[in-house]
């Protein structure tokens, strides 16, 4: 949030050998890593994450943002953290709710990976796809498993609906479209279908960044591993439906 950002800038008493500490989760990580980008042109920083969200995911891959009135994430830059300190037994106190929305990620990231992967092990899948794809041209999507369903249905849910919730359903869509058993899936995220105006879910997946030209561009699981499909819009909407109550 601004007035976060500018009270750091304001306060912020470093010099360019001076290093941010971010602790928390990915609220704080993202808004600490962007004041480290911005101050000086750049200090370099530390990423502490506390949440099973940050761990796994907000605090790998360089990408840090701010929200503005306008939209989320709409203020931001890449800057790498020098270092990113994953210590599991901050986790002990964190809440089931939280919690839940990580476990989304990591799981994602395990059916990428295609084994099993704790926290530490997801966050280091992620950033060597990060570190391969820093433009996010090749790889770095496969991080999208999940979500383009997951987006459309944030959005059509007016953002009532927490992210993790929508990727552990984007995740089943996907499955379904990968022809792969959704069970794993079912039992630890436990999914259940949202109550959202169809068309609008529909529309909102259309408005997604990966739709070129009509086709639907999809991050889907082949026999080698994840990669990016085409899929005709009726099999696609078919599966989007599936998620809505
Ligand atoms: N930069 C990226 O690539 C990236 C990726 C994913 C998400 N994000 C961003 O991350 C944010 C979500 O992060 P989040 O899920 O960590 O939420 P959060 O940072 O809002 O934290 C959730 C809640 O948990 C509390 N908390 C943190 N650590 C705790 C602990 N150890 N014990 C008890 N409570 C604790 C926080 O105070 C907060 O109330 C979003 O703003 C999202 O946009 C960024
Ligand atoms: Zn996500």
């Amino acid at each position: 949030v601004f007035s976060v950002i500018e009270r750091l800038w304001s306060e912020l008493r470093l010099d360019r050998r001076g290093t941010v500490v971010a602790l928390g989760g990915g609220a704080a990580t993202d808004a600490a890593g962007f004041a480290a980008a911005t101050y000086l042109r750049g200090v370099p920083w530390v990423a502490v994450p506390t949440t099973l969200v940050g761990q796994v995911d907000a605090s790998i891959g360089g990408k840090t943002a701010i929200d503005i009135p306008q939209g989320k994430n709409l203020v931001g830059a890449f800057h790498w953290p020098v270092l990113t300190v994953i210590d599991p037994t901050v986790l002990s106190t964190l809440p089931e709710r939280e919690r839940r929305q990580g476990e989304a990620e990591r799981i994602k990231t395990e059916l990428l990976a295609g084994r099993p992967l704790d926290a530490r092990a997801a966050a280091a899948y992620k950033a060597a796809l990060c570190l391969r794809d820093p433009e996010d041209r090749n790889e770095r999507r496969w991080l999208n498993l999940g979500h383009t369903f997951g987006h459309a249905l944030e959005a059509a849910a007016d953002f009532d609906l927490p992210h993790g919730e929508a990727v552990a359903l984007g995740l089943l869509a996907a499955l379904r479209l990968s022809g792969r058993d959704t069970a794993p899936v079912e039992k630890l995220l436990a999914p259940k279908p949202v109550h959202v105006d169809r068309d609008r879910a529909w529309e909102a997946l259309l408005r997604d960044k990966k739709v070129e030209g009509g086709d639907v561009h999809l991050v889907l699981l082949g026999a080698d591993g994840p990669r990016v499909e085409v899929r005709p819009p009726a099999e696609v909407r078919a599966a989007l439906d599936s998620l809505i109550a």
